[in-house]
């Protein structure tokens, strides 16, 4: 008979798990806290446990360290309704087998215990350690970000090239940050180099360093991003868009770890990460010959496709309400987002993805008439967004009140008055000055 424990503070979803999974001919035994789970796994070891993440004053991080400390192959499946990075990232580096993120389909459920115990009779890989994990502000639970989550959680800490691919928005430097964040090179920098708006004459002295007097204008010795960068990560932001000239030169640095400022006879070896982003379709422009296969070759070592947020519904709702906590925080503000607000917010198709969505409920919050985000606030403002991105400055007619509120919570930030308001900041100006606005 198949034993495992279940730990889950739900009653409902804890009864469901156990029927189900004793329909299956699992023998289940349940516990709704972490105090109770603590106590049977003292007294005995499982070779299964599936544990709620957020329990109470302890977490299933608890329950795992517990489990394995009982047994130390004992499968561990955490689930969690709060699906970010991070609670995938500690579950795998804690020793999790797996994760599943709420709320999920039984099927799904009772497949991952098979195979939980399953892998008990395949030989036990070297155990992971419990580190503190930092925090992290990735936040998706829907299974594709689930999946990308296992995927990162796996490589950040190798030093394996990653390309990530995705439209804009959707979180590419974020992902670039967090794989460096979880990475042995965490203490080192982080550079960040877009190479899309570096000039191309520019791009090989900006990335490997120049030496005085090696072309008109460099009146000193210059640091290349690579060295600046070394024992840490380079994000190469836009790589679609370097030339063919220059992809020859950084595939040289690529393969042989070297790098030779401009003017200098030497070369220097270098030990840098690479995680590259491009939001165009680079395989198509290597069938074109724009790009090298070989160096395309070289950055797709480990792709991840960031979907766009259209294709992941299921994340709206998390990530508005975190970006609503996040900004009640920030200006004060103690808005709230009504079901109607959700779904509304739930049913715009976001062509700016996560961070059009981020803008959008950072303009409701300062902007929502008694903190109330519901459908109508929800639909005003994204009509308010479509008009003005098209019409540039129709925003004139707007209620001049709303660019005071924006202004008096953003402290008089114009940069980010603009971008919550979603216009230029030189229509900004305009109007500050139309209006008598700057006193
Ligand atoms: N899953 C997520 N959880 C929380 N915040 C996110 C998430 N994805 C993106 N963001 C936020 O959205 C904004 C845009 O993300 P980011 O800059 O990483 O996108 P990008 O893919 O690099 O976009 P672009 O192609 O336009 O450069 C950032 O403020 C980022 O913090
Ligand atoms: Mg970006």
């Amino acid at each position: 008979m198949q034993r495992l424990l279940v730990v889950e503070d739900d009653s409902a979803v804890r009864n469901n798990i156990v029927m189900c999974l004793e329909l299956e001919g699992f023998q289940v035994e349940s516990v709704g806290s972490t105090r109770e789970a603590l106590v049977k796994l003292d007294g005995g070891a499982y070779p299964v446990v599936l544990s709620d993440i957020y329990l109470d004053e302890r977490t299933g991080l608890d329950v795992l360290r517990a489990a394995r400390t009982a047994r130390s192959d004992c499968a561990v499946i955490l689930m969690s309704g709060r699906g970010s990075m991070e609670t995938v990232m500690a579950a795998t580096r804690g020793g999790a087998f797996d994760y599943l993120a709420k709320p999920f389909d039984l099927d799904d459920m009772v497949e991952k215990v098979r195979r939980a115990f399953a892998s008990l009779e395949e030989p036990e890989e070297a155990e992971t350690r419990i580190d503190d994990i930092p925090e992290t502000d990735m936040i998706g639970s829907s299974p594709m970000m689930v999946d990308i989550f296992k995927v990162l959680a796996k490589v950040s800490p190798t030093d394996a090239t990653i390309l990530i691919e995705g439209e804009t928005g959707t979180g590419k430097e974020l992902i670039a940050r967090m794989v460096h964040r979880f990475s042995k090179r965490a203490e080192k920098n982080f550079i960040a180099v877009d190479c899309g708006s570096i000039p191309p004459s520019l791009l090989e002295s900006e990335l490997f360093g120049a030496l005085k007097g090696s072309f008109t204008g460099a009146d000193r010795d210059r640091v290349g991003v690579f060295e600046a960068a070394n024992g840490g990560t380079i994000f190469l932001d836009e790589i679609g868009d370097i030339d063919l000239n220059f992809q020859a030169k950084l595939l040289r640095v690529l393969q042989e770890r070297e790098i030779r400022p401009l003017g200098s006879p030497r070369g220097k070896p270098i030990d840098v990460r690479i995680v590259a982003a491009t939001n165009k379709n680079v395989r198509q422009f290597v069938e074109e010959g724009k790009f090298r296969e070989d160096l395309w070759f070289r950055l797709d070592v480990v792709r991840v496709e960031l979907p766009p947020l259209r294709e992941r519904r299921g994340d709206v709702p998390l990530l508005a309400q975190t970006f609503l906590d996040r900004y009640n925080t920030r200006y004060q503000t103690q808005a709230i987002l009504t079901d109607s607000g959700v779904r509304a917010l739930d049913s715009h198709t976001w062509p700016g993805n996560v961070r059009q969505l981020q803008h959008m409920m950072e303009r409701l919050v300062i902007l929502s008439p008694r903190g109330r985000i519901d459908e109508s606030a929800v639909r005003e403002a994204i009509a308010d967004g479509e008009g003005r991105e098209s019409a540039g400055e129709t925003l004139e007619e707007a209620k001049v009140e709303q660019l005071r509120k924006v202004l008096a919570a953003t402290g008089g930030n114009k940069s980010k008055a603009a971008k919550i308001l979603g216009i230029e900041r030189k229509t900004l100006y305009r109007l500050i000055e139309r209006f008598g606005l700057d006193k």
